[in-house]
């Protein structure tokens, strides 16, 4: 089967596209023949080595497509069945692998896919639905009185959490690079904030204080917002595009009356498959932006786009596509 491969860790070069054996399910596994593999952030850091995959892998932790064959012990699942799966399984041994004609998952992380769910949007929301979902309906209990301040919203995730939080009635600021890149946004009834005069966008929109922060950014971003957070406000944390970590006293948790949490959506999966199963099926209930579609061939243009923080919202690799 063609896959693009990771032999050695480095920039968007490394990934080549090669013909590599075709896998064959084990007990409790499902193997999927690729339609569309979605492409995340994440990912580039797999490719660069940030975080170690042993080489060499194929990347990619979501796709849609079809079961091809089961494994032994897998209910409920026919050849032919659509399908949507998050890959990135790494506690039961995964190794990605969804930019590929066909990929490995563990039958519990599948969700099976009505005729009424586009294949590419499934694939580009498994995992950044999921973790949204779960952040802010798990971790942060969201409600409708919420205003929640979502890092990042021009991206992936950020998005999805926008999008999610819309759709539970919440009050949304979404805090993008550019006007531009908030148009969708706000057209869709967020709140914008720039991320360059954060802290005065959000005395401005939100001089109350706001009591949710989603954030997959991290760096000087986090930082305004931790600032801005009301007691009893609730910060999660998913990711760090920025590449800049941020210290946090853990006495300001208290005296500010603060709730922190995180969520690693490839560290729990093969605890807790069902919520992952449960965030990612709400998710798909309201995540209705089809994502650009590239070819298989275009992995690396797509990553090096990603680098430059001006990629689009997401991508899909189109797998069985010209
Ligand atoms: N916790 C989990 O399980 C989980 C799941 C999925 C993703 N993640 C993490 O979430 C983060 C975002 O992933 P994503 O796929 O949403 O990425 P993405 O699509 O590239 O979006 C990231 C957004 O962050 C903003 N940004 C700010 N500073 C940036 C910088 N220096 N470089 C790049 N972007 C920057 C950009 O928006 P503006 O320019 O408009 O500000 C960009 O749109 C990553 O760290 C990823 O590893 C975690």
């Amino acid at each position: 089967m063609r896959a693009i491969r990771v032999n050695a860790t480095g920039g968007p070069e490394v990934l080549s596209i090669e013909d590599i054996p075709t896998p064959e399910p084990s007990e409790g596994q499902v193997l999927i023949d690729v339609e569309y593999a979605g492409v995340g952030f994440v990912d580039t850091l797999f490719r660069d080595g940030t975080f170690p995959l042993a080489v060499p892998f194929t990347p990619g932790i979501e796709v849609s497509g079809r079961v091809r064959s089961i494994g032994a012990g897998v209910a409920g699942f026919e050849p032919g069945d659509p399908v949507a799966a998050v890959l990135n399984d790494f506690g039961r041994g995964a190794v990605a692998g969804g930019y590929a004609e066909s990929a490995l998952a563990s039958a519990d992380l599948v969700i099976p896919l009505n005729s009424s769910i586009d294949s590419a949007i499934a694939a580009g929301s498994m995992v950044n639905g999921a973790t949204a979902w779960i952040a802010l309906h798990r971790l942060a209990g969201l409600t409708e009185t919420d205003t929640v301040v979502v890092l990042g919203a021009s991206g992936g995730i950020g998005s999805a959490a926008a999008h999610l939080a819309l759709a539970a009635g919440a009050t949304v600021i979404a805090v993008v690079g550019s006007v531009e890149r908030g148009e969708e946004l706000r057209a869709a009834g967020a709140k914008v904030a720039l991320r360059a005069q954060l802290e005065q966008d959000l005395a401005s929109i939100a001089p109350e204080g706001i009591t949710v922060v989603i954030d997959p950014v991290g760096g000087v971003a986090r930082q305004v917002a931790i600032d801005a957070l009301a007691p009893l406000g609730r910060l999660v944390m998913v990711g760090t595009a920025s590449g800049n970590d941020v210290q946090l006293s853990t006495d300001l948790i208290w005296h500010r009356s603060l709730q922190v949490s995180g969520i690693s959506l490839g560290g729990i999966a093969h605890l807790h498959p069902s919520l992952v199963r449960q965030g990612a099926l709400s998710a798909l209930e309201v995540l209705a932006n089809r994502p650009v579609i590239a070819r298989l061939d275009q992995a690396a243009h797509v990553h090096a786009a990603l680098a430059t923080g001006r990629a689009p919202v997401k991508t899909v690799l189109s797998v069985t596509g010209p």
